[in-house]
């Protein structure tokens, strides 16, 4: 089962707001049951073998949003690990974050950061939530830290390699799924995704659940990746 599965695969969850107004409900509805398909990925993708799964869950950008949405969103972490974290405690998952937590309500914070620490030892899936994150911002902090050690007398010597472990994210994503049909980066980890094999999918996020995961992990397994290189 785990044959040339994707190591790390990484999700722009898409189509909530759309998914739940086809259906006459608020946008809102829609989240609450994304939040739900959050689970039924992280336990399909740790049963598959996957090793990490970064979700795009809140992007720098999103703050844009009318105030009631971004306050729903703002919570939704909450209550996710509030239902969910024993559950993902017992699966022997691991769960991270990548972003800047700091304008989120600290209540929480509180409850993301408990998520990390109290996971912190399992060895299965790393669930990896992408919370007020932005690829550009990422990259630009990693700048700045790196500048800050060269001012103090550190070697301007920077590889490839070195870079990657100044971001949220160090890791090269092998396999991007965007749900709900857009075809766009929309700021989510413009370096790791330089040679990721893309999906995007026109199902919706809250519809999305095992079965399609395990579809776009098929495909994966017949994309030919080259890497600026011949076919072996
Ligand atoms: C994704 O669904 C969730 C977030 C961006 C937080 P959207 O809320 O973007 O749903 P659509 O794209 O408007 O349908
Ligand atoms: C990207 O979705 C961000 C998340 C899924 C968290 P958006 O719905 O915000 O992206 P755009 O605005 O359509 O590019
Ligand atoms: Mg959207």
């Amino acid at each position: 089962m785990n044959d040339n599965i994707p190591q790390t695969i990484a999700i722009i969850m898409d189509g909530n707001g759309r998914w739940a107004k086809q259906r006459g409900l608020p946008r809102t509805a829609g989240h609450k049951l994304g939040a739900d398909t959050i689970r039924t990925v992280a336990l399909a993708a740790n049963e598959l073998g996957v090793k990490k799964l970064i979700l795009y869950a809140f992007s720098t950008e999103n703050w844009k949003r009318p105030e009631d949405e971004v306050g729903y969103l703002c919570k939704l972490p909450g209550l996710f690990f509030n239902k969910y974290i024993r559950e993902l405690m017992e699966k022997n998952i691991r769960v991270t974050f990548a972003g800047e937590l700091e304008r989120f309500p600290s209540d929480t914070q509180k409850v993301i950061n408990r998520a990390v620490n109290d996971t912190s030892h399992n060895t299965g899936l790393e669930l990896c939530l992408a919370i007020n994150y932005g690829s550009r911002r990422e990259i630009l902090l990693g700048i700045q830290k790196y500048a800050d050690e060269v001012k103090n007398g550190r070697k301007n010597d920077l590889t490839e390699e070195d870079f990657s472990q100044y971001l949220f994210v160090p890791e090269d994503i092998d396999l991007m799924i965007r749900t709900s049909g857009e075809v766009r980066i929309s700021n989510f980890l413009l370096w790791q995704l330089a040679y990721s094999e893309l999906i995007f999918t026109p199902v919706a996020w809250p519809d999305f659940n095992k079965e399609e995961l395990v579809k776009c992990i098929e495909e994966f397994k017949h994309r030919d990746r080259r890497f600026g290189g011949l076919t072996k």
